[in-house]
């Protein structure tokens, strides 16, 4: 796997990252979301950079112009329901893609025991095309493994990108022995645990919850 963590170099991600982690400041949900959902458009900018282009001839008011263009076609898949804000932000960028979106969620077995259920299944055909799967918090890697395996029956992608927001290393070596080696990881920053509930620490607490409100747990 080829890992990108972005916050390696500074730049204003930074600024969004830590606003998402701040426990003040997360509070407000639409900030949390569009931070969220800026730091998916910082991902779709960077990750641009590895996808193919070609040449296309454009024709202005006042002549022609030879551009340099990304010539893929992507499919944007999220996981439901945290993955929506981050989906937007690589939307906006990506306007073209074609869209794909999963459930999943964590099935408590008991207080810091669950396992994934993946239920819901919205995807266009994979085949020859480039898959971006986008997931906030890679925590266990539990969940986009999971995610990736449903996939499998829509079709095999030319390539994979996972685009996340905060990881933990667990995560990170969790992922690297479930994907394809030449799978590319976009990663915003990278933390150092997980806590005995699987959350990243310090991590930023339930994406999901903080996008949208609280849930009832099944
Ligand atoms: N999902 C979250 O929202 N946060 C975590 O820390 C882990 C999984």
């Amino acid at each position: 796997m080829i890992i990108n963590v972005l916050d390696k170099k500074s730049s204003i991600l930074n600024k969004f990252i830590a606003e998402i982690r701040d426990a003040e400041i997360q509070k407000d949900s639409m900030r949390f979301r569009r931070n969220i959902e800026r730091i998916g458009e910082i991902l779709a900018y960077e990750l641009s950079h590895s996808l193919e282009f070609e040449n296309t001839i454009v024709t202005t008011p006042l002549g022609t112009k030879i551009v340099n263009v990304p010539k893929n076609d992507i499919v944007l898949c999220s996981i439901l329901r945290a993955g929506l804000p981050l989906h937007n932000g690589l939307l906006n960028y990506f306007d073209e893609a074609e869209n794909g979106f999963i459930s999943a969620y964590r099935k408590h077995i008991s207080e810091t025991e669950f396992e994934i259920v993946v239920e819901y299944f919205a995807s266009p055909n994979l085949d020859g095309k480039v898959l971006i799967l986008a997931d906030p918090m890679l925590a266990t890697g539990l969940s986009i493994t999971s995610v990736y395996e449903g996939l499998k029956k829509h079709g095999t992608p030319k390539e994979i990108h996972l685009a996340c927001v905060i990881g933990s290393k667990e995560g990170i070596e969790y992922v690297k022995k479930h994907f394809p080696e030449n799978t590319k990881l976009w990663i915003g920053t990278v933390d150092d645990k997980l806590n005995d509930k699987g959350y990243i620490v310090p991590g930023l607490g339930d994406a999901g919850d903080l996008s949208f409100g609280y849930k009832l747990s099944k």
